[in-house]
C-alpha cells in the first residue's frame, strides 16, 4: 500500500491519503505486478474478455482459487489515470450485493490494473443485444435485473452522507453473476457530492443513447442523469433493443419515442421483445414500460428519485404517474418562464419562439460508443 500512497501522492493533489487509508480499510489490497501476469497467463488474448474506453479487461484466477477481471488501463491515457483514482475512490465507499466488487490495484511503473470480482455472466450487453442469445433472458430475470439495478442505483445515490452520481449507466456496466443478480461497475467517471447539493456543472462524457439532455446540454450532472440512463436501460431491457442504434422509423427517432407512441396507443406490451410474450406477465410489462418513460422525461424534476423507483417496482398495484413525452439530446424543448416550477418541458411542435434544438456531438470512440463532449469546464467536488 505504501508504494501505491506514494504514487498517489505524486500524482494527484489533495487528501488522497485519507482515501487510501479509507481504501486498506476495506481490505483492498495491492496485487503484484506478477501475482497479475500468472493469473492472467501473461494477460493471454484469450483470456481477454473485452476492451472498454480505458483498456482491456483480462479474467484471471488467483493461487488462492478466486477468479478476478483484470482492467489494464492503457498507458497512453492521461484520462485513464483519473479513471484508476476515481474508481478507487468510489469503491472503497461502497458495499453492496448490486455493486461490483473490487479486490484491489496493481501499480507496476506505468501499469495500473484495476483487480475486480470475476462475475461469472459477465455483461449484459452480451445477452442483450447479440443475436442468438437474446432470448437467454427470459422476463423474470428481466425483471429481477430491473429492480437490482433500482436497488444498487438507490443505494449510490440515497445510502450515505455524499451521492454518488455513476454518470455512466448502461448495459455493458452492467454485471450479471451466476444467480443473474446485476452487479453494478465501471466506476471510473463516477461523482461523490454532498447530499445537499443538488448537481455540479460539469464537463459531459458518457455514453450516446444514454445520457440525460441537460447533461448533455448544459453539463449539469445530477443523480436524474442517472435515473435518465435507468430509464433507456430498462425499455432497453423490455424490447432488447438498443437505444444508440435503434432503426429509426418515420414516425419513431429511438426507442423512447417508439415505447412513448405504443404506450400512449394503449400498447405497452408491444415494447417488450416477442421471444419473452409465453412467459411475460403483462402488468409487469406494462409498469416497467412506465417506470422507463417516467424515468427519461426532458425535465429532471419530472423523473422520479430512486426510491421511488424501488417502491414503484415493489408495488403489486398501484397508480404510477402519467409521462410526457420522452426527452432526449437534440429533441425541442421549451424552457419555463417560471424558474420555481420546470426547467424544461418536451414540446412536440416547431417554430416556438422559445424553443430551441439542441446539437448532440456524437463524436464517437474508435474502441466502443462512449461519446466525449467537451462544452462545459469540469468542476470536480472529488
Ligand atoms: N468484473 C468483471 N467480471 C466479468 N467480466 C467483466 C468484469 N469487468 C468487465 N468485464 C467484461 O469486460 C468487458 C469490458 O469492460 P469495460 O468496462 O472495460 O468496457 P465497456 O463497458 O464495454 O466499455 P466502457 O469503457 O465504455 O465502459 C465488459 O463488457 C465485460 O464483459
Ligand atoms: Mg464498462
Amino acid at each position: 500500500m505504501d508504494h501505491l500512497l506514494k504514487h498517489f501522492r505524486s500524482t494527484k493533489k489533495g487528501n488522497n491519503e485519507e482515501e487510501l487509508g479509507r481504501i486498506a480499510a476495506q481490505g483492498q489490497k495491492q496485487f503484484t505486478w506478477e501475482t497479475l501476469v500468472s493469473a492472467t497467463k501473461s494477460f493471454n488474448p484469450t483470456h481477454k474478455l473485452g476492451e472498454g474506453g480505458f483498456g482491456p479487461v483480462y479474467k484471471g484466477k488467483l493461487d488462492d482459487g478466486r477468479e478476478i477481471a483484470v482492467k489494464k488501463l492503457s498507458q497512453s491515457s492521461g484520462q485513464g489515470k483519473k479513471e484508476f483514482m476515481n474508481e478507487a475512490k468510489v469503491l472503497a465507499r461502497v458495499q453492496h450485493r448490486n455493486v461490483v466488487n473490487l479486490f484491489g490495484y496493481c501499480v507496476h511503473g506505468e501499469e495500473k490494473l484495476l483487480v475486480y470480482e470475476y462475475v461469472a455472466n459477465e455483461s449484459l450487453d452480451k445477452h442483450l443485444f447479440k443475436s442468438g442469445s437474446r432470448d437467454a433472458l427470459d422476463w423474470k430475470q428481466r425483471y429481477n435485473i430491473i429492480t437490482g439495478i433500482a436497488r444498487g442505483l438507490h443505494y449510490l445515490h440515497c445510502g450515505s452522507h455524499e451521492v454518488i452520481t455513476h454518470r455512466d449507466i448502461k448495459a455493458s456496466n452492467i454485471l450479471l453473476d451466476d444467480k443473474w443478480i446485476p452487479k453494478i461497475a465501471d466506476f471510473g467517471m463516477a461523482r461523490l457530492f454532498p447530499e445537499d447539493q443538488t448537481y455540479v456543472n460539469t464537463r459531459v462524457a458518457g455514453t450516446n443513447g444514454y445520457m440525460a439532455p441537460e447533461y448533455v446540454m448544459h453539463g449539469r450532472l445530477s443523480s436524474k442523469a442517472d435515473v435518465y440512463s435507468f430509464g433507456v436501460l430498462v425499455l432497453e431491457l423490455i424490447s432488447g433493443q438498443k437505444n444508440s442504434s435503434f432503426n429509426p422509423s418515420f414516425d419513431d427517432q429511438n426507442l423512447l419515442e417508439w415505447a412513448y407512441r405504443l404506450y400512449k396507443n394503449g400498447k405497452s406490451l408491444e415494447v417488450m421483445d416477442p421471444t419473452l410474450a409465453s412467459l411475460a406477465i403483462p402488468d409487469q410489462v406494462a409498469m416497467c414500460v412506465q417506470i422507463g418513460l417516467l424515468c427519461t422525461q426532458a425535465d429532471p424534476q419530472y423523473r422520479p428519485n430512486m426510491d421511488l423507483v424501488v417502491v414503484m417496482l415493489s408495488k403489486k398495484t398501484g397508480t404510477l404517474e402519467e409521462p410526457m413525452r420522452p426527452g432526449y439530446p437534440g429533441s425541442r424543448y421549451r424552457r419555463s418562464r417560471n424558474p420555481t416550477k420546470s426547467s424544461f418541458s418536451a414540446v412536440t411542435n416547431s417554430g416556438q419562439s422559445d424553443s430551441h434544438t439542441y446539437g448532440f456531438t456524437s463524436d464517437t470512440n474508435s474502441h466502443n460508443d462512449s461519446a466525449t463532449a467537451t462544452t462545459t469546464t469540469t468542476t470536480s467536488t472529488l
